[in-house]
């Protein structure tokens, strides 16, 4: 992973497709006026917008300057002088991602005019529009010769989600790979970027204590949780079509799970720590659409109350189908059939109007094989835990038995509790200034390659065909609560409980 940047990076232009875009506005710009404010930005990059709206350069500047003085709370000239110090050179060229014409044009600005032509330099293309029109921006820089890599890199910077199921990524990849070789193609998942993800790595890593206990012979079984308080806010259009499987566990989730389960990485470059994520993936059991109803729990939230004020239900949310039936909610029990890890059974769930916005790992340990404090005297005790908090209040706990002091030998479960916040004082990049620099400096660790996105889908394939079916059936929760009841019941042995995580 670098970190500073190269000298090859000098002469860069960011195109921006959708640079009107809300994500363009509250990710993209506030990370390259926090690389410009830092002094990481090279000297001399250019912005090049592309979108349908009608202004020009100056006034793309003005937008751009605005949003990442609303980002960080700071005045706009602060941001303004960033940008001038470094030399940002802002253009804008006004037209539709779907227009032909609009890549011809984008051709002639890069070259300098139709007169050209002129060395282009590096480009990065960076996508921040809607998933359709992946293919035909990728189409229309081919078209016009800008994904060859004659007088600089290109690289083609693209987000989630990639595909719809199975069908539609393979699709997909074939498109982008009709242009542009796997080396050019960045594919985010903004998760890779959270230092407390990239820190399992370090954990597994670069200790001893930890990776000896990591298998079947010590865990009982593992749960990942990824829970917002959040509802869909403005994108219901955009999340009929998604749902909890596809926006969150498809990708977020497996690539957490990849980290957390994979064999150690010959060496800790992007190649590797990619091969042994897919190998991990695959290892992954595919059910047959009938296992996988039997593997799974969907659900969606009805009225409820979060934080004390009431909020409405999934079906009342904007731009939802009143009989909608989109889930919201959804828990897997996975299997990972290999050496390691055979018999371990991993429970994932995710959900949105959940009690918080927690994400965490848990590792849970099997229990003593003879509990010589039988009775009331152990009645607290709970098995080993190990939980890896993602966010918010990133850290690591251990969840272990002691003995309450007093006469009578009564133990319970304590917690012994590590937080980044009060024992790291250092800042790093913030996630998406993290990917732009990376896809700057042609890092690719923290992006997903082909392989990864096209297992992923086939994991969670069965799934979407499995509820498809009548009877692949939705049950509802209260927002504010943990998800259907039913959940409970996917896992395996009895006794065992989804983790109630620490708020
Ligand atoms: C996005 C999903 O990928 O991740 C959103 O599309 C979700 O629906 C978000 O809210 C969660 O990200 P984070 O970083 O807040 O956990």
């Amino acid at each position: 992973m670098a970190t500073t940047p190269r000298a090859d990076e000098a002469a860069t232009t960011i195109v921006v497709f959708g640079a009107t875009g809300d994500l363009a506005h509250r990710k993209l710009y506030p990370a390259l006026g926090s690389l410009a404010g830092s002094g990481q930005l090279p000297q001399g990059v250019s912005v090049l917008g592309v979108a349908r709206t009608e202004m020009d350069d100056a006034e793309f500047a003005r937008t751009v300057i605005e949003s990442v003085a609303k980002a960080t709370g700071e005045d706009e000239e602060r941001g303004a002088a960033a940008f001038a110090k470094c030399e940002v050179h802002f253009r804008y060229l006004p037209g539709s991602a779907a227009d032909p014409e609009t890549f011809h044009a984008l051709a002639d600005a890069l070259r300098g005019g139709p007169d050209g032509p002129h060395p282009i330099g590096n480009c990065l293309f960076y996508l921040s529009t809607a998933p359709s029109l992946f293919e035909a921006i990728a189409d229309g820089l081919g078209a016009v010769g800008l994904a060859h890599e004659d007088d600089g890199f290109r690289r083609f910077v693209v987000e989630k989600p990639f595909g719809h199921d199975l069908e539609s990524a393979l699709d997909l990849t074939r498109h982008l790979c009709r242009w542009f070789e796997e080396r050019q193609i960045f594919r985010i998942d903004h998760y890779l970027a959270k230092e407390t993800v990239q820190n399992i790595l370090a954990l597994r890593f670069t200790n001893t204590i930890f990776e000896p206990l990591w298998n079947r012979r010590y865990v009982d079984h593992v749960q990942i949780t990824v829970a917002e308080d959040l509802g869909v806010e403005h994108r219901g259009a955009f999340y009929e079509h998604a749902g909890a499987l596809r926006d969150i566990v498809q990708n977020h989730v497996m690539q957490v799970l990849a980290l957390t389960m994979m064999e150690p990485p010959t060496w800790m470059d992007a190649e590797h720590i990619r091969d042994e994520k897919v190998k991990l993936l695959r290892a992954i059991d595919i059910p047959s659409p009938d296992e996988a109803v039997d593997k799974s729990v969907r659900g969606q939230y009805t009225a409820g109350v979060i934080d004390a004020a009431p909020v409405v239900g999934y079906r009342e949310e904007e731009a939802v189908a009143a009989d909608s039936e989109t889930e919201t909610y959804v828990a897997l029990r996975l299997n990972v059939d290999n050496w390691r890890w055979a018999g371990v059974p991993v429970y994932v769930r995710t959900g949105k109007r959940l009690p918080a916005r927690v994400t965490e790992i848990t590792m849970r340990f099997h229990g003593v094989p003879f509990l010589a404090f039988e009775g009331t005297l152990s009645r607290d005790l709970r098995p080993n835990m190990l939980v890896l908090r993602i966010q918010p209040h990133e850290g690591i706990s251990l969840k272990f038995g002691a003995k309450v002091p007093g006469e009578a030998f009564r133990v319970q479960s304590v917690s012994m509790d590590f937080g980044y916040e009060q024992a790291i004082h250092a800042t790093g990049m913030d996630g998406y200034t993290r990917l732009l620099f990376d896809a700057m400096s042609g890092d690719p660790t923290l992006f997903i390659r082909t392989d990864e996105v096209e297992q992923a889908w086939r994991i969670v394939d069965p799934y979407l065909q499995a509820w498809a079916e009548p009877g692949g059936g939705l049950h509802f929760y209260k927002a504010g609560t943990w998800g259907p009841h039913i959940a409970e019941l996917l896992l395996e042995r009895s006794g065992d409980a989804w983790r109630e995580p620490d708020l």
